[in-house]
């Protein structure tokens, strides 16, 4: 298990153990693979980030990040794979997130991505992310970089 501080100096819990901080957790976040790049969002107030969002009532997790990638990008996932989890300590409350690593068959234009501005494709990650305004704060911490790394070893990318 990791733990460190996130952007907003929340102490954060990540582990890439099989649900190891909730069984059923109500928020999900998605690294996304489409045609060898990354895929991500921009969202209208935080920047780019990969994907997520809060798992609604009578939806699985699993589900829930199926959605949200859908809403939020366009992209029609192929394969989604859980990969870990992680604990933020907010200040007001304590949210858990399941991590998965999807594959996108085809992005399908929405009418609307929520309050996203929709897909974004990237060949890498840029080093400098945590400096860089345009990016969301959930990436600035090592839930990025240990996700990524995750996946590169399991996916044998
Ligand atoms: P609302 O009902 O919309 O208020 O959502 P919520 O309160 O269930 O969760 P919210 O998204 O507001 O997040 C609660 C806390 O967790 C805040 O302190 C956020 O900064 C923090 N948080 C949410 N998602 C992430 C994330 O992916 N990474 C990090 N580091 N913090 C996060």
């Amino acid at each position: 298990m990791y733990r460190f501080i996130d952007y907003y100096h929340n102490e954060v819990q990540l582990s890439f153990e099989d649900h190891p901080f909730a069984a059923n957790p109500k928020h999900v976040w998605v690294v996304c693979r489409y045609e060898d790049k990354w895929l991500l969002t921009k969202h209208s107030d935080r920047g780019f980030e990969f994907p997520g969002g809060k798992v609604e009532l009578n939806e699985t997790a699993n589900e829930a990040a199926i959605r949200e990638v859908k809403e939020e990008t366009g992209g029609i996932v192929k394969n989604i794979e859980y990969i870990g989890q992680y604990k933020v300590m907010g200040k007001e409350k304590i949210i858990v997130k399941n991590i998965y690593y999807a594959t996108i068959s085809e992005l399908i234009e929405q009418e609307g991505y929520y309050e996203t501005y929709g897909p974004v494709l990237m060949e890498e990650i840029p080093e400098g992310v945590k400096k860089d305004r345009r990016y969301s704060f959930i990436m600035k911490d090592e839930v990025l970089k240990r996700s990524l790394k995750e996946v590169k070893k399991r996916f044998k990318m």
